[in-house]
């Protein structure tokens, strides 16, 4: 096998199953994997489904084919680690360079980036020692995915849940992909370029009701502000996404907040902002809400005729936060989706936005023909106030979620 060389470690939690998922995912897009399991968690999943799944013998122990001297091969040959689920002893094995498996061994031995999926019940999520040693190792440059809220083994709920698979698997791509690209090789050096910064991504399209069942809305699919918390919290960003009637998976390691109106959004927005570092205003609020919503669905008239709707402006959450700053040091980002028209080409009419909206950043998407809505694909021109332009290729919405925080870190720095 010639693709990234990945090292899955997987330590005893019951969440080690939810790591054959991700085991499939990276196996199935040309990693070649190396599962090194701890003693525990081959308690709740055999060596034989990590052997069948990743196509190579699999060992917990540093006793095994010792003349291959696995214990510090397979760290310094890897691209990557990632462990998902990380107990909260094995972060604190990691985080105090303890070595009494093959895992902790490979951690020790590791120089490439390092990504650890914590999932454990909350108690012991929020306790004193894992807090410190969660804090030690994002010091150090590994990637911590914040594990997400709900529910846990047995009957509760709360912090602790290991992320969906498939969103642990977009963060070791991403971050295999900018470890690659920036030449960084070593964790902490230009790939978690967030780490230690707060930032707010609005996302989707908000509703107004005309009555419980009837509501104006918009087309936004939500994709390119969740690729932006995704691409945030790989490059080791607080992210709080919120959310705006998307039915799309919660990126990992995210804080997802969810609102329905225009109004709901702006006090989201409004509360996230006071303390970030970057606000990305990447969702469509309804510029209108009807003046009065119906209580009870409106009746169709047996004479034919149609009720008339009165509507009202809702706020500018992006003026209102450009123009009233929570702290003046925060890079706000805004969208545009233009057409050009008889008063200027879709480039003029942007910048006027841009100089009108007060933010920093405006990412302009030509949307003449129809494209972009729902696409997974994007192209875009990221406008500064410092007069700056930065053409972006059509390409995924996740390579432009990437160009927007490049250009946000360099006006943070
Ligand atoms: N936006 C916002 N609040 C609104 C409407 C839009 O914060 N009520 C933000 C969007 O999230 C996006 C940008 O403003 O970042 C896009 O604005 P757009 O809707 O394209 O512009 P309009 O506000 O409609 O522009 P205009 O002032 O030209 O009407």
């Amino acid at each position: 096998m010639s693709g990234p060389r990945v090292v899955l470690g997987v330590s005893g939690g019951i969440a080690a199953y939810k790591a054959c998922e991700l085991l499939r995912r990276l196996t199935e897009s040309g990693h070649d994997v190396t599962v090194v399991p701890t003693a525990a968690a081959l308690e709740f999943v055999g060596a034989p489904t990590w052997a069948a799944l990743s196509g190579k013998p699999v060992s917990a122990e540093v006793w095994d084919g010792v003349h291959e001297v696995p214990h510090v091969r397979l760290g310094q040959t890897a691209d990557l680690v990632v462990v998902a689920p990380a107990t909260a002893d094995l972060l604190a094995k990691a985080a105090h360079g303890l070595a009494d498996d093959l895992l902790t061994n490979t951690l020790l031995t590791a120089r490439c980036p390092v990504v650890l999926a914590p999932a454990m019940h909350t108690e012991m999520w929020e306790h004193a020692a894992t807090a410190a040693n969660v804090a030690t190792l994002r010091s150090r440059g590994v990637l911590v995915i914040e594990p997400a809220e709900g529910r846990l083994t047995g009957a509760d709920t709360g912090k602790g849940r290991l992320p969906d698979p498939e969103e642990i698997f977009e963060v070791a791509r991403d971050v295999l992909a900018r470890s690659g690209a920036g030449g960084a090789g070593r964790p902490g050096v230009g790939v978690h370029d967030l780490a230690g910064r707060q930032v707010v991504v609005s996302a989707g399209g908000t509703r107004e009701y005309l009555d419980p069942v009837r509501f104006l809305g918009n087309r936004s699919s939500g994709r390119q502000g969740y690729a932006l918390a995704r691409a945030a919290a790989s490059r080791g960003a607080e992210v709080t996404l919120i959310a705006a009637n998307v039915d799309l998976t919660d990126p990992a390691g995210v804080k997802v907040v969810r609102v329905g109106s225009t109004a709901e959004l702006r006090d989201a927005v409004l509360t996230a902002t006071a303390s970030a570092d970057a606000v990305v205003m990447a969702a469509a609020p309804a510029d209108f809400r009807p003046t009065e919503a119906s209580e009870v669905k409106i009746k169709k008239a047996d004479d034919g005729s149609a009720p008339s709707i009165t509507l009202q402006q809702n706020p500018d959450i992006l003026k209102e936060i450009s123009t009233h700053r929570a702290r003046p040091e925060a890079v706000i980002v805004g969208f545009a989706a233009e057409t050009g028209d008889a008063t200027g080409s879709v480039l003029d009419l942007a910048r006027a936005k841009l100089a009108r909206k007060g933010c920093d950043l405006l990412v302009v998407n030509d949307v003449s023909g129809g494209a972009v809505f729902g696409s997974t694909d994007n192209e875009a021109v990221i406008l500064g106030s410092d007069g700056s332009a930065v053409d972006v290729p059509h390409g995924t919405k996740s390579a432009l979620a990437h160009l927007i925080w490049d250009q946000v870190v360099t006006r943070l720095t």
